[in-house]
């Protein structure tokens, strides 16, 4: 049977979907004629005023429900009469360290709830969200998926790969039929710009909003392999679309960018002549170069990066703005 999902006229289930990216994969299946697109997020990081636009554009299609994945029931109400589910709860690398308890019940043992109740409730497909933090410091690029594991050593890290195994034998034992995406470096709109865990970037655009240089801590050599939420989004619902399952790919650029370039590249979107500012090496970071091999994703989900990292830059700053503007 075809692992192919026609989202047109779909009925979807979103976990983590108020959240950065999960908020422009409601956006999407709104244009993508979805019927019906319920969000299921508990807001300790999302936010109502990421789902507004879906909400306008999508009015009687798209339904908020704030509620846990840890939560068995409310999952399995959620689950049941949907075709699609969209995973993408989970906590940032950072709280999985502070709070590995809490990591371990969210994306460990919330993710098997969803996978259950999609096996239990007859599901199509489950699109689920793993990450770059599985290879740890990669000894090989670009970096395939069929790189090991091995040199992670992060919990959060550990919690993906093990949903990714969780998920092979879903399909192994149940038939389920899913696609997991491993992104590499996100940025975009609606990314956190208020939390304890916000980025590089958001302090970088404070920074140079002030008159002060982006503060790089460290040479700033380190690279990283940018992909635009926007992009993201488009991936997961390739992945519904296309008739393949039981695969991960890696979702980037395939392109290197160091802190240091992107650092000039965030000064030229905002039209500013300063010249970063290099600070100590606050901490060590084990992952000093990302570069992912984004071939199976062209050739087998017919997806790749379209923004580029100006466009991407530019369209972040002037979000940024307008959130400064909104609530000071
Ligand atoms: N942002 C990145 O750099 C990045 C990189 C690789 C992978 N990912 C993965 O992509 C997915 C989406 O990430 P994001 O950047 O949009 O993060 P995000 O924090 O903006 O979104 C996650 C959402 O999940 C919700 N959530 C957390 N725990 C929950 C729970 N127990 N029950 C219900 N909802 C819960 C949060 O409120 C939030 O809205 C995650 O699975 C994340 O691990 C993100």
């Amino acid at each position: 049977m075809s692992a192919a999902v026609d989202l047109q006229g779909a009925r979807a289930l979103v976990t983590g979907g108020a959240g950065t990216i999960g908020s422009h994969v409601v956006d999407q299946l709104v244009q993508a004629g979805a019927a019906e697109v319920v969000v299921l997020d508990n807001l300790v990081r999302g936010r109502v005023a990421n789902l507004e636009r879906a909400l306008a554009e999508g009015p009687g299609v798209v339904r908020l429900v704030e509620g846990d994945i840890r939560d068995v029931r409310t999952v399995h109400e959620l689950t049941r009469g949907k075709d699609v589910v969209f995973h993408l709860a989970a906590l940032r690398i950072t709280q999985c360290a502070e709070e590995p308890r809490l990591a371990l019940e969210s994306l460990v043992d919330g993710t098997f709830t969803v996978l259950e109740a999609a096996v239990e409730h007859g599901v199509r497909k489950v699109v689920a969200s793993s990450s770059a933090s599985v290879y740890g410091m990669a000894e090989q690029f670009p970096t395939t998926e069929r790189h090991h594991p091995y040199n992670n050593d992060t919990f959060y890290g550990a919690a993906k790969a093990f949903n990714e195994g969780m998920l092979r034998s879903f399909h192994a034992m149940n038939g389920l039929d899913y696609v997991a995406l491993r992104y590499f470096n996100v940025y975009g709109p609606r990314m956190d710009v208020h939390g304890v865990y916000t980025e590089v970037l958001i302090r970088w655009m404070e920074r140079i909003a002030a008159g002060q240089p982006p503060l790089i801590q460290g040479d700033g050599l380190q690279t990283m392999d940018f992909v635009h939420v926007e992009d993201i989004a488009r991936a997961n619902l390739l992945a519904a679309q296309a008739d393949v399952t039981d695969e991960v790919f890696n979702i980037a650029a395939g392109e290197e960018t160091s802190l240091l370039d992107l650092a000039g590249h965030l000064l030229a979107a905002m039209d500013s002549h300063l010249v970063p500012e290099h600070g100590p090496a606050r901490k060590v970071n084990s992952v000093v170069r990302r570069l992912a091999d984004v071939t199976a994703a062209r050739e087998q989900l017919g997806w790749q990066s379209r923004i580029t990292m100006d466009e991407g830059l530019r369209g972040l700053v002037s979000w940024w703005q307008a959130e400064q503007v909104a609530a000071p």
